[in-house]
Order: C-alpha cells, then sequence, then structure tokens
C-alpha cells in the first residue's frame, strides 16, 4: 500500500514537470552559436521558408488565400509559422511534418489568444474597465495556461492601440484612450501571456500589437489613414508599446494603417529607427495579415515583388498570408535589391525564438495529449474568468439606491434582446468551440441566484429590429413585477475587426423599448452589453440605474448577476469617453484648454464649442460608481517646490462612508499650467485601486518623480520644464476631489 501511496504524489509531481517543466534554459550566447551553425546549412530557399506565415483552414481571422498544398510546402521547409492550428493532434501532426523537412526545423503555432482560449475572459476593453492589474494579468495566464496545453506556442495580444474614437470597431480589444493606463495593462498582459519566461511550456509568446497608432484611424473606419505629429505618436500611442516591450515582450505586429503616408509594414521609421534602433528590440516582427502585400492598393508599392522590397527593408520579418516574401524574396538577393543580410537577421530572430521556446529539444513539447485534457476549463480558470467579469462591471447612474435587488424583491422581469445572450457573451475575438462551450447568460446568472424571486422574461425586440410588435408582450412582464432588468445593446459582432459604425446610438428600436417600459412606473435597472462606448442619451436621463456590462465572457451571466444581487460591489471605470453623439468625437478627457477654452456645460460663444451641443462628454474617462460612497480628505503634499531630481510625496485619506464593502480607484492626474509645446489639462499619472469596509479610512500616497512631469517636446526630447502643475486627486477624470499646486524649479 505504501509503495502504491508512494507512487501516487510521484506520478501528480511527474506530470505536473511535464507540463510545467522550466526547461533549463540554454545561454544566449549558446543560442546565438546553434543559430549560426544551422543557418550555415540552411539555403536561400530554406531561410525564406522560414520567413513565410500561413493561416490553417479551422478558422478564418482574414481574407484567405488558401492557394497550394501548405502540407506539401511544411514538409519541403517553406513554412516557418503557422497561424489558426490548434488542439495537440493538428499541431502534433504540422510539425510531425515539419520534422521531415531536411533541416527539421519546427514551426511555430500562433494564435488570437486574446481574451481567453477554451475559457472566454471578458473582452480587454472590459477588463480594462477594472483598472485591477493582478486580475488582468491572471485573465492573460490563464489564457496562456490553456492556449499553450494545447499546441500553441504564441499569442497575437495585447492589443495596445490607444484609441479615442469609439466608432472604430477594434476600440473592444484595446485598453481605451489614456497611454498611462494603456502601459499598465500593456505591462500586465505580456507579464501573464510570458509567465516565468519563454522556457516553460504554459508561456506563450506575447505579440504587441498593431504597430504602430492603428487606432487613429480617421473616421474610426478600420484600416483607414493615420495622420498625425511624430510628437503626438511619442507622446500618446508610442508608450503601450514600448510598456510592453520593457515587459519582454517577445513578438511585434505591425499593422495595416499607413502612418503619414508610409504603410507600418513597409515604415522604416517605425521598424528599425524606433522598435529595432532606439528601443533594440531583439524578437521579430510579423506582419498582420497581408499587410505586405496590401502595400499595392495602398499604392505604395507597384507589386508584390516591390512590396516585398520595402518590406525587408523596413523591418517586416515575418510575412503573415501575403506570399510576397515566398514568392519574391529570393528573386530580390539575386537582383541585387536586397542584401541577405537583411534576410539572414529576420530568420536569426525567429530562430532565436524558437530555440527560447525549447522547440529545438522537443518540438512536440507543448503538443502533450494529457496536458491538453488537465488543463483546459479548470474551476478555477472559471473562477478567475468570473472575478475579473465583476470588476470590469461599471456602474453609471443608480438612483435611490436601486441597486443592489432588495433580499425581498418577489418578482424581476427580464427583459430586452440580450438577456438570453449567450455567444455574444464572449465577444468578438473569441475561441470557437463548436457549442462545448458552456456560457451563463444573463438569464441563468439571474436564475442560479434567484432563489424565491420568481422571474419573468420577454424579449421585447431584438437588437436590430424595426418593429415594435412584441412591446406589448414586454410591457405586460413589467407590469406583473417588481422591478425590471434590462439588457440591451449591440451584437458582439458589431464591434471588432472590420466592425467600425458611424452610428453609435442603441441599434433598432431599443431605446423606444426602454422608454415604453419606463413608462408603467416599474423601477427600470438598464444594463448595456457592448464591445464600445455606445449613445443611449434619453436612458441615461431618464432610467434611475444604468449597468455597462461589456462583453464579458463564459461567466458573464454569473458576475453580473453577483453585482445586481449585491454579492460584488461594482468597482469598474470607464477607460474610455462616452461621446453625448457621434458629432462630439473625437472626444478624450487629456484635451488641450485652446486659446478660448468652452464651458463645459454651455454651448460655445465664440469659444472652442458647439452652438448646438455642450462640449461635456456623456460619460467621462475614470467614470464608475459604487455601491457606496467615498470621501477624500487631507490631502498633504511632501514640498510644494521641487527640483528634477527630488521626489514629491502625495497623501491623502480615503474614506468608505456608506454602508456597503468596496472597491475605490483613486486617480492622480497632473497639468503642466504653462509649457511648450502646450500640455493637456489633465493627464492620468497614477491611480490605486483600494478595498475599503464601511466607515474605514486608509492613508493613499502617491509619489511623483521626474518622469512623470516630462513630456516630448517638439524635438521628441523627453523633457520637464520648470513651473507650476496643478496636481488632481479624484474619482473620476471629471470628478476631482482634492487639489494642489506646486513648482518645479528646474
Ligand atoms: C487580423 C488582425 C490581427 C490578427 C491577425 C491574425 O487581421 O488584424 O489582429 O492577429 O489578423 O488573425
Amino acid at each position: 500500500m505504501f509503495k502504491k501511496f508512494l507512487l501516487i504524489p510521484l506520478l501528480l509531481i511527474e506530470t505536473h514537470q511535464v507540463i510545467s517543466q522550466s526547461k533549463k534554459q540554454i545561454s544566449p550566447e549558446q543560442i546565438e552559436s546553434k543559430i549560426t551553425d544551422l543557418m550555415a546549412k540552411m539555403t536561400l530557399d530554406e531561410k525564406i521558408g522560414q520567413l513565410n506565415q500561413y493561416s490553417g483552414d479551422w478558422e478564418v481571422t482574414g481574407p484567405v488565400t488558401n492557394k497550394g498544398n501548405k502540407l506539401q510546402d511544411v514538409k519541403d521547409g517553406k513554412i516557418g509559422s503557422m497561424l489558426n492550428i490548434r488542439g495537440y493532434e493538428h499541431t502534433r501532426a504540422l510539425q510531425e511534418a515539419a520534422m521531415q523537412s531536411r533541416l527539421k526545423i519546427p514551426l511555430l503555432f500562433g494564435q488570437d489568444v486574446i481574451h481567453g482560449y477554451r475559457v472566454t475572459f471578458p473582452i480587454p476593453l472590459a477588463e480594462a474597465a477594472s483598472w485591477d492589474m493582478t486580475a488582468i494579468q491572471k485573465s492573460a495566464r490563464v489564457a496562456a495556461t490553456e492556449a499553450s496545453a494545447s499546441g500553441i506556442h504564441w499569442t497575437f495580444a495585447p492589443m495596445v492601440d490607444l484609441s479615442r474614437d469609439p466608432r472604430w470597431g477594434r476600440v473592444m480589444e484595446g485598453a481605451g484612450e489614456d497611454p498611462y493606463l494603456g502601459s499598465m495593462i500593456a505591462k500586465a498582459r505580456v507579464t501573464g501571456f510570458q509567465g516565468e519566461g519563454l522556457g516553460h511550456t504554459d508561456a506563450v509568446m506575447a505579440c504587441v500589437k498593431h504597430f504602430a497608432a492603428y487606432g487613429a484611424a480617421i473616421g474610426g473606419r478600420d484600416y483607414n489613414s493615420v495622420d498625425m505629429s511624430l510628437q503626438t505618436l511619442w507622446q500618446y500611442y508610442l508608450p503601450p508599446f514600448k510598456a510592453a516591450l520593457d515587459a519582454g515582450a517577445a513578438t511585434f505586429m505591425n499593422s495595416f494603417n499607413t502612418l503619414n503616408g508610409i504603410p507600418a509594414t513597409g515604415n522604416s521609421y517605425l521598424q528599425r529607427d524606433i522598435l529595432k534602433g532606439k528601443w533594440n528590440f531583439t524578437g521579430f516582427v510579423v506582419s498582420d495579415w497581408g499587410s505586405i502585400g496590401e502595400m499595392v492598393p495602398h499604392g505604395y508599392a507597384a507589386n508584390n515583388y516591390e512590396a516585398a522590397d520595402f518590406a525587408i527593408h523596413a523591418g517586416s520579418d515575418m510575412d503573415m498570408e501575403s506570399r510576397s516574401y515566398i514568392n519574391h524574396l529570393a528573386a530580390l538577393v539575386h537582383n541585387g535589391k536586397v542584401n541577405i543580410a537583411l534576410i539572414d537577421d529576420a530568420v536569426r530572430r525567429i530562430l532565436r525564438k524558437k530555440y527560447e521556446l525549447g522547440l529545438f529539444d522537443d518540438p512536440y513539447r507543448f503538443s502533450n495529449a494529457a496536458c491538453e485534457k488537465k488543463t483546459l476549463n479548470k474551476p478555477e480558470f472559471q473562477e478567475a474568468a468570473r472575478d475579473v467579469a465583476r470588476k470590469s462591471i461599471v456602474l453609471l447612474k443608480n438612483q435611490n439606491q436601486l441597486l443592489p435587488l432588495a433580499k425581498q424583491t418577489k418578482s424581476i422581469a427580464l427583459i430586452g434582446p440580450l438577456v438570453k445572450a449567450e455567444s455574444d457573451m464572449k465577444g468578438f475575438w473569441s475561441v470557437e468551440w463548436q457549442n462545448q462551450d458552456h456560457i451563463v447568460s444573463l438569464f441563468e446568472g439571474m436564475q442560479k441566484q434567484a432563489g424565491n424571486t420568481k422571474l419573468v422574461y420577454a424579449q421585447g425586440c431584438d437588437v436590430t429590429d424595426t418593429s415594435k410588435a412584441n412591446f406589448a408582450e414586454a410591457i405586460k412582464a413589467a407590469q406583473s413585477a417588481d422591478v425590471v432588468v434590462m439588457a440591451v445593446g449591440e451584437r458582439a459582432n458589431m464591434s471588432g475587426e472590420s466592425k467600425s459604425r458611424a452610428n453609435i446610438h442603441l441599434p433598432g428600436v431599443q431605446e423606444d423599448l426602454i422608454k415604453a417600459i419606463q413608462a408603467t412606473g416599474k423601477p427600470v435597472i438598464v444594463l448595456v452589453m457592448a464591445g464600445r462606448p455606445l449613445v443611449f442619451n434619453w436612458t441615461a436621463d431618464h432610467v434611475p440605474a444604468i449597468v455597462y456590462t461589456w462583453w464579458l465572457g463564459s461567466e458573464g451571466g454569473n458576475a453580473i448577476a453577483d453585482v445586481l444581487y449585491g454579492k460584488y460591489n461594482p468597482s469598474g471605470k470607464l477607460p474610455m469617453t462616452f461621446p453625448q453623439t457621434e458629432g462630439q468625437i473625437p472626444v478624450y478627457y487629456n484635451y488641450l484648454n485652446t486659446g478660448r477654452p468652452a464651458q463645459d456645460n454651455a454651448v460655445s460663444n465664440y469659444s472652442s464649442g458647439y452652438i448646438d451641443l455642450t462640449k461635456k462628454p456623456k460619460y467621462a474617462f475614470g467614470y464608475g460608481l459604487s455601491y457606496t460612497t467615498f470621501e477624500y480628505s487631507n490631502l498633504k503634499l511632501s514640498q510644494d517646490s521641487l527640483h528634477n531630481s527630488d521626489q514629491l510625496k502625495v497623501s491623502f485619506t480615503l474614506k468608505n462612508t456608506g454602508k456597503y464593502a468596496g472597491e475605490e480607484v483613486a486617480q492622480l492626474y497632473l497639468r503642466d499650467v504653462v509649457a511648450q509645446p502646450v500640455r493637456p489639462v489633465k493627464e492620468l499619472k497614477d491611480f490605486q485601486k483600494v478595498m475599503l469596509q464601511p466607515n474605514e479610512s486608509k492613508t493613499i500616497t502617491f509619489v511623483i518623480n521626474k518622469d512623470k512631469l516630462s513630456f516630448y517636446n517638439d524635438n521628441l526630447d523627453w523633457v520637464s520644464q520648470p513651473g507650476m502643475f496643478d496636481l488632481f486627486i479624484g474619482s473620476a477624470s471629471d470628478d476631482v476631489r482634492l487639489q494642489k499646486s506646486f513648482k518645479l524649479i528646474d
């Protein structure tokens, strides 16, 4: 018995080590030497094969160019990486084919594991609303653990594109409008994906995308041109990329857009001067799907031969699906247009990652049946998804403390087109499991916690319906209940890639339905499910309680029920500004004051506003309510003037003055009052998310150093300038509770 007993723990330990064994990483010098030896044996075609990436057919994330026999190409060493191949059987089969190639160079398997693999987590913009770096990192860690167990080496995430335009469908994939919050989240996601390092089989390579400034597409139209000053590029759009790189991101992905007339994929300033030059990036750059070939329709290259020439010179290392490299690089070398050294550099960068992943030691170390079976969909992963989902929910309004739902509520009417939404709950970038998924809808989540409360349901209308034919049934359901919970918004496929919307109002007749239900006189709570900020002004002005739930993933319904029933006190804060209407876009909190600043709440009178609308957004960056209230007091600065080398300590007291325990995101903003070039009216420079019990107080401290006072001047030098700074501490960018000023002396 003893022997058998002893055996079991050893087996378990053995299994665990097989799964997450941290290979004794060979030294960087040894890796470089191995690469040199291998490259000495490689033909030009074999080198170019390493720069070529094709998609599998299981999932399609771009225009499919499904020509030729990919399996034979793998055996012939013409492919270095595949995407959209998942599951240990498929990855093992393709890796076996790669082992039949002359030099047996293993394939890299990449996948868009954007917010979860088997367990789907909230969309990234929702997670950004949690302002909880630990939860965000955990989300990425779970995604990496599941994906790597399923044979995937590399995720095309985090997407770190800052955006100030909710018409752009891909805001759902990023971290919103602020460079500081975006940088913190980029770091958390890279750290989560790569875990303890690429030598571990539960780590996947991160891929920071889309380099760069893709989120500034003119008109919010996906793939559209981007035109901005280099000072704006450096000040706002690059910092999250640099934060991801500093966190050790293994790869970058370039973007579809032109930047000031030059396609990112052919942009030496971005990829060579900044990324591989100034930032000394030693990983590799993969093009976004077909972006090398798209230099032809951009009008930058006459054909794919020229496009390949521009791209390899500009530092694009791997060609995703455009076939420009595999079809033209050899000729470019033979014609003396491309120096073999450029190709060797790209090959070395890619082989370096394959060695760091341990794929040359064991090409199959990620394709492990036992590992996949025992790792996917673990209860603790579902719990992690539920936890970050709760934290991502933003309470926008709660008149007369309608929420949380009173315990003695006898009946609740669940009304609206998204009450029973399941696949939508997963958002745009989720991995499809052919209905093997269990997604908790709002309806199911409420049912599981309803206890003796009776639930009645009526759809009322569909998301894009124009008909009000089913309003009567919904009104009847509302009249029969004590309280109404409505679920409205947009479909998950109305945001995401290639899903820009010119009109971001609630689609269809949903707001008419809300008006009809509100007219019954019953207390109404509206939940808005969406992948972007939406416009719903009537609802915002007339309905007593509004909760923004985004798309929360597998555990969405449970997380929402936890909040509505009061098991979790909502703590989310908006990572993006919500406009009153599309006409305000772009609207963001860190704007410049102008020479004629407009009043927030007044129409323009020879000031920088509108004559038909106030300047104020509907909801501000950093806004979100709680079931409790927080008091800010006792602001102190360690000194009221400082030299460059000093550190300024800021402290204040935060108190929970309500009856519920809750978390508050205390935000620190600065304004550089006079500077050349001018600086925004405020900029987020730090934040802390703090849990406080009712009546509990804590002293919160921030430290301001020179870096937080610095900015890029018009020479793109990172400088700070002496002068006055205004300091704001608050619960939102438009809810300043404490304010002081200090002076930077030199
Ligand atoms: C898509 C996206 C990119 C994604 C890639 C692979 O077009 O732009 O974010 O990683 O193709 O699916």
